[in-house]
């Protein structure tokens, strides 16, 4: 199955610097040395199994955008899986930003003509570049004109940089629109979750370690632990959007929403990726991970020839070496 994703938006706003960073562990540093980007660059990447992301980063410069629209419209916009439009906040210029807005319109046009059901997601970027302290109120100006401008076309926002783990967490949700049966995974998921009295079970693809899917024990996203609820552990596969994961500074109401650590799935994938480098240039093979704290212990291990999972748990009284038969024994279940 093959699902095509367009990467657009003016030259410059960071398209290209993304895709480094997501499909070929590039460091955001690195992306400082990236040319401008010809026409369109077409990569394919096989994702799970039998899916293959044909991904089309389309250089931004006017005399491309202006072909996309006019002589290739029909090559460049039909049988679109999803439209990713990268907004550049630098400067926030007011002129750059109306005509970024107006290209965007004649894509989308473009996109509804020849690919109705696309997903469309607008990526503010480089939110790195505004002051920390308007970063909430950009963000909410820009996404108000964005949706008003989309006429009809429903459309998921996110703030990111390719300096923190916003990068990671938008392209783990688009990447999620593109999964068959994933609901079928999150029921699977949540019941081996539930059998192993998991604090938190997470599936991420293998090469680029974009999260596929979690399930998180409820009581972990309430900020008291959620201790006033003796039930048995509820769990959920639904992503909270989170200031601090958004770059916005966190409003005094929502402090402390949570024990987890917004970000701490961008940091696994940039830790795993890491280690794999190190791995490889020893001509060592990675497999798994066994981590005991003091307040938890956590093991990651292969699940399918395309996906990792790692299992978190709280409670003393778990065994890693049960976790470890569990995921064992459930590898046939997931393929
Ligand atoms: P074209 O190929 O011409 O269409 O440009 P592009 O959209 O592919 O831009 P590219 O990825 O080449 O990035 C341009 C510059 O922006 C590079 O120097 C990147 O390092 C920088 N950049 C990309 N993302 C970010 C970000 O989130 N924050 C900051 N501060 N700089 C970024």
């Amino acid at each position: 199955m093959k699902k095509k994703i367009l990467l657009m938006g003016r030259s410059g706003s960071g398209k290209t610097s993304m895709r480094a960073l997501v499909f070929s562990a590039y460091k955001a540093a690195d992306t400082a040395r990236l040319g401008q980007t010809v026409d369109v660059e077409h990569s394919h990447v096989r994702f799970l199994g039998n899916l293959v992301l044909n991904l089309w980063d389309c250089g931004g410069q006017q005399a491309y955008m202006s072909n996309y629209i006019d002589s290739k419209r029909h090559t460049v916009f039909t049988a679109v899986g999803v439209l990713i439009y990268v907004f550049d906040l630098v400067g926030e210029d007011s002129e750059e930003w109306d005509k970024d807005v107006r290209s965007y319109k004649d894509c989308l046009s473009a996109l509804q003509t020849n690919s109705p059901d696309a997903h469309v997601f607008c990526l503010l970027h480089k939110m790195d570049l505004v002051e920390a302290s308007r970063r909430r109120s950009v963000y909410a100006s820009r996404v108000e004109e964005l949706q008003k401008k989309s006429e009809g076309t429903t459309i998921h926002c996110f703030a990111t940089s390719i300096w923190d783990e916003t990068i990671y967490k938008a392209w783990s949700r688009i990447i999620h629109t593109l999964i068959p049966n994933v609901s079928d995974l999150e029921r699977h998921l949540s019941l081996f979750a539930r059998t192993n009295s998991a604090a938190e079970v997470v599936v991420f693809e293998r090469s680029t370690f974009l999260v596929i899917s979690r399930s998180t024990a409820k009581n972990l996203l309430s900020p008291n632990g959620g201790t006033e609820n003796k039930g048995p552990v509820e769990y959920t596969s639904s992503d909270e959007d989170n200031d601090e994961l958004l770059g916005f500074p966190p409003s005094s109401d929502k402090e402390s929403s949570s024990q987890l650590s917004p970000g701490r799935f961008g940091k696994i994938s940039q830790m795993v990726k890491s280690l794999r480098l190190v791995c490889s240039k020893l001509q060592s093979h990675f497999q798994a991970i066994e981590i005991q704290g003091a307040t938890f212990a956590a093991y990651l291990d292969v699940l399918t020839p395309n996906t990792y999972i790692m299992v978190v748990t709280t409670d003393p009284r778990i065994e890693l070496g049960a976790i470890k038969l569990n995921v064992h024994l459930a590898r046939d279940q997931f393929e």
